[in-house]
């Protein structure tokens, strides 16, 4: 009982350090991406675009952004666009969630 509260308590602190529990998990990202970006980024493929910020699915797919232009704006997001001071963890969830739109 304690031994595995203790566990507990590792295993939350590793996550709000931003450690990846399970490194670089699409479907996490997603969820994220759902949460902080969908009010301007239509972030599925079949969501409604909108005017406010170009589509995840434009990023990856018009704009031909990396994986490493991606890790780098998300890390230090700039223009318009306000920092939504992710995790490294996170950062590379949504990247990899990102990198699943790619058509090729
Ligand atoms: C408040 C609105 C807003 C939110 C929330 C937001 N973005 Fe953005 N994002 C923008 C705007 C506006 C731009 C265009 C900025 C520019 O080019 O000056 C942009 C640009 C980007 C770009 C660069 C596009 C390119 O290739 O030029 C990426 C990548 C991106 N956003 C990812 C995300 C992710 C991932 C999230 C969620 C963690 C997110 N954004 C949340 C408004 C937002």
């Amino acid at each position: 009982m304690l031994r595995s509260g203790i566990i507990a308590t590792v295993l939350l602190a590793a996550m709000a350090a931003g450690q990846p529990v399970l490194a670089d998990d699409p479907v996490a990202g997603e969820v994220l991406s759902e949460v902080w970006c969908s009010s301007c980024h239509a972030v599925r493929p079949d969501d409604p675009t909108s005017d406010a910020a170009p589509s995840f699915d434009t990023i990856v797919n018009v704009y031909e952004r990396s994986p490493e232009f991606l890790w780098g704006w998300l890390a230090h997001p700039h223009g318009a666009m306000p920092n939504p001071n992710l995790s490294r963890g996170e950062i590379d969830d949504i990247v990899s969630y990102m990198e699943t739109l790619r058509d090729s």
